[in-house]
C-alpha cells in the first residue's frame, strides 16, 4: 500500500486518526443524551444522527452547480432544532449555499424554553459559519419572509408555521417556498400542516416512491394537488466519505469497535443501525438471525463464528420493544452472539468494523434510508427490506439482497445471511458494486447537483409570480 511508503508522514496521520476516533467515541457518547425523540422524520435513523454537519468546507464557486445562488438571500424554516435528521439536514444544505456566497438566515420554529445546550451549539456552529439565525416570531420574521429570494420549508409540520407567523402575507410568500419533506407517516396528512402545499413553488422529496405516497395521500385524504414535486436522493457527506476510503483509519476503527464489543476480526458481523423501535424491525432481524444460525448447524455449513450488533438502543425511550428484544436473545440462548449498542452520533466506526448492514425497516419502510448509502460507502453489501427508499438505492442480486417486510420476511433474510455467511467472493463482491454506485450517484455533489437544479426551477417559478 502506497501509504507505508512514506513513513515520516504515516505515523502523524495514524495519531490523528486515533485521535479522531477517540473523539468520536467520546463525543457521541456524550451528545446521544441529548438527541431528541420528538421529531418523527420517516427517515429515522438519522435520528442515531451523525457529526456530518461539521467542517463542509466551501466548494470552489467554479463548477458548483450551486454557484448561481451567491448573493441570494435564503430563509431556511426548520420546525426545531436538534440533533435529528431533518434540522441537520437543512443545515447541511444551509452550509452548501454559504459555500457559494449565498445569504443564509435560519428560522427555528419552535424552541423549549430556557438555556438548551444542543441548541446553543447547533447555532454557535451556523454562525460560525455565516448563517444568521433570526426568530420566527413578530415582524422580524415576517420581514425576513417578504425580503427573501427564496425559502425552504424543512417537514410537513413546518407548515404550521406560515398562518400563525405570516398570517395576511401568506399569500405573498408561498410562492417562493419549497417545501422539503421527508414524512411518511399517516398523521401528517393534515389539513392544519399542508393546507398551503399545492400553493407552494415546489416540493422536494428524498424518494420516489415517498412522492408517489404524497400523491396519492394528498389527493384521497385531503382533496388538494401536490404541487410541482422533485425527488432529490440524498447523498454522502463528505466527512464520511473520508473515513470510508481512508484503509488505516477504517482498520483503527475495526479493531476498536471489535475489541470492545468482543468480536474477533476473523468473525463474521452483521449491524442493524437504526433507533431501536418495531418500525425498523430489531425484532424480525433478531428472528432472521437465530434462523440462519439454525440452519448453518443443520446443514453443517463452514463459515466463522456469526455476531449480530444492533446499534441504536436507547432503554429510556422504547423500554418494552428493548425487553422483548433482549429476553429473545436470552431465551434463545444467543447473547455472546448479539450486542446491544446505546444510540450513537458517529455510525463510521460501526461502519468500518462490521461486514454486512442489515435494514429492516418495516410497513412502507425508509423514506431514503441515509444509513444505506452510507454502508455501501464502507463497501459493505446491504440485506434490505424491498419496501420504501431503500429499493432506488440498493440493486437486489447486485449491492446486496431484498427481502420482504413483515413476518414473511424472516424466512428469506436468514437464507439471506447464510448466502453471505458462505459465499465470501460474492459478499466482497457486492461490497465494492455498492461503492462504485455511490460513488456514481449517491455523493455531496451529486446531491446538490440534483437541489441545484430544483432550486433553479423554484427561483424562475417565484420571479414570474412576482412580475
Ligand atoms: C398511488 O396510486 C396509484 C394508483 O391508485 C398506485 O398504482 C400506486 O401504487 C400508488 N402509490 C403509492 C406509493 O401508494
Ligand atoms: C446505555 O444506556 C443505558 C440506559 O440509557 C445506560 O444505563 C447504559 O449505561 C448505557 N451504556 C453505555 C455503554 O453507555
Ligand atoms: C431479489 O433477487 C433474488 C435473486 O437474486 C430474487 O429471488 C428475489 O425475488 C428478488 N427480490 C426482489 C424484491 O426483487
Amino acid at each position: 500500500m502506497a501509504k507505508h511508503a512514506a513513513p515520516g508522514w504515516w505515523v502523524p496521520f495514524q495519531k490523528r486518526w486515533i485521535l479522531v476516533l477517540l473523539i468520536m467515541l467520546s463525543v457521541s457518547t456524550l451528545i446521544a443524551f441529548f438527541i431528541r425523540a420528538a421529531f418523527e422524520p420517516c427517515d429515522r435513523q438519522l435520528e442515531v444522527a451523525h457529526k456530518r454537519v461539521q467542517s463542509i468546507p466551501p466548494i470552489a464557486a467554479k463548477n458548483n452547480p450551486l454557484s448561481f445562488m451567491k448573493s441570494k438571500l435564503v430563509l431556511l424554516v426548520s420546525h426545531q432544532l436538534s440533533l435529528s435528521g431533518g434540522p441537520l439536514l437543512l443545515m447541511e444544505l444551509g452550509f452548501l449555499l454559504r459555500g457559494v456566497g449565498a445569504e443564509v438566515n435560519w428560522m427555528t420554529i419552535q424552541k423549549p424554553f430556557g438555556e438548551d445546550e444542543v441548541i446553543y451549539s447547533l447555532e454557535h456552529r451556523m454562525l460560525d459559519r455565516g448563517v444568521q439565525v433570526v426568530s420566527a416570531k413578530g415582524q422580524e420574521a415576517i420581514d425576513t419572509a417578504l425580503k427573501a429570494d427564496l425559502i425552504v420549508l424543512n417537514t410537513a409540520v413546518a407548515g404550521k408555521w406560515l398562518d400563525a407567523v405570516l398570517k395576511e402575507d401568506v399569500p405573498r410568500v408561498v410562492p417562493k417556498v419549497l417545501w422539503w419533506i421527508h414524512e411518511m407517516r399517516g398523521h401528517y396528512f393534515k389539513s392544519d400542516y399542508v393546507k398551503h402545499l399545492p400553493l407552494v413553488a415546489g416540493a422536494m422529496i428524498d424518494s420516489q416512491i415517498t412522492a408517489e405516497y404524497w400523491k396519492n395521500r394528498t389527493k384521497e385524504r385531503l382533496r388538494i394537488k401536490m404541487p410541482d414535486t422533485y425527488v432529490v436522493h440524498l447523498g454522502n457527506s463528505k466527512e464520511l466519505m473520508e473515513v470510508a476510503e481512508d484503509n488505516i483509519a477504517k482498520r483503527v476503527l475495526r479493531e476498536h469497535v471489535r475489541e470492545s464489543l468482543g468480536v474477533r476480526n476473523e468473525d463474521l458481523l452483521f449491524a442493524l443501525i437504526n433507533s431501536v423501535s418495531r418500525g425498523k424491525g430489531q425484532d424480525l432481524f433478531l428472528r432472521s438471525f437465530y434462523e440462519s444460525l439454525e440452519l448453518i448447524k443443520e446443514k453443517k455449513l463452514q463459515v466463522p463464528p456469526m455476531h449480530a450488533v444492533i446499534v441504536g438502543s436507547d432503554m429510556n425511550v422504547q423500554t418494552k420493544f428493548e425487553l422483548e428484544l433482549r429476553n429473545y436473545v436470552i431465551q434463545k440462548k444467543i447473547q455472546d452472539r448479539v450486542h446491544f449498542v446505546n444510540k450513537t452520533l458517529s455510525v463510521a466506526p460501526f461502519l468500518a468494523a462490521v461486514d454486512v448492514l442489515i435494514q429492516n425497516s418495516q410497513a412502507r419502510g425508509e423514506c431514503f434510508g441515509r444509513i444505506t448509502i452510507e454502508a455501501m460507502a464502507f463497501q459493505l453489501p446491504v440485506l434490505g427490506t424491498a419496501v420504501g427508499g431503500t429499493t432506488e438505492i440498493l440493486v437486489n442480486g447486485t449491492t446486496g439482497l431484498l427481502h420482504p417486510a413483515g413476518k414473511e420476511g424472516v424466512g428469506p433474510l436468514a437464507k439471506n445471511i447464510v448466502k453471505l455467511a458462505t459465499h465470501v467472493e460474492r459478499r466482497l463482491t457486492m461490497g465494492k458494486r455498492g461503492y462504485a454506485r455511490v460513488k456514481e450517484m449517491f455523493l455531496e455533489h451529486h446531491m446538490a447537483g440534483r437541489i441545484a437544479a430544483v432550486l433553479k426551477d423554484v427561483l424562475k417559478k417565484s420571479k414570474n409570480h412576482l412580475y
